[in-house]
């Protein structure tokens, strides 16, 4: 099995877990860091809608609180044909706790993992904001 495959599998068992009895569209996310270790989470939605919470707010949540600050790897799986990328806020948020070249991978479990989508996080947020904005060390 892959690294991406595992990945995809430990989404999949997340976006089970997804509550999400308003939009009705479940997501899972899985992340590896740079020590090898797996994170997941899933979304949360709420009756007040604006607090719900996305699969990958979770799995970033899930690894920090574990200590750990680097994703190499990230995958998300969504429901439809056509694979849901992080959202403009995972992105800063995936962003926050990668290099630029960690890659994430958009799938989907109605097209197999074949129709998924694989760019770096530096190509779904070119020229982001981070904390060497604030800091000054330049991004490697
Ligand atoms: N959602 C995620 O979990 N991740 C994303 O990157 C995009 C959207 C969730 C939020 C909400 O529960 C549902 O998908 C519909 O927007």
């Amino acid at each position: 099995m892959s690294d991406f495959e595992e990945l995809y599998d430990i989404a999949v068992a997340a976006q089970d877990h997804a509550y999400c009895p308003y939009s009705r569209y479940p997501v899972g996310a899985a992340l590896r860091t740079a020590s090898g270790k797996v994170f997941s989470g899933c979304n949360v939605e709420n009756a007040a809608y604006p607090l719900g919470s996305c699969a990958e707010a979770g799995a970033i949540t899930a690894m920090v609180l574990a200590g750990e600050h680097e994703i190499v790897e990230l995958v998300t799986v969504t429901g439809g044909i056509v694979p849901g990328t992080p959202c403009g806020g995972c992105r800063q948020r995936i962003r926050e706790f990668a290099q630029s070249s960690a890659v994430v991978h958009s799938t989907t479990t109605e097209s197999g993992h074949k129709a998924s989508i694989t760019l770096t996080i530096g190509e779904l947020l070119p020229e982001s904001f981070g904390p060497e904005n604030l800091f000054g060390k330049p991004e490697s």
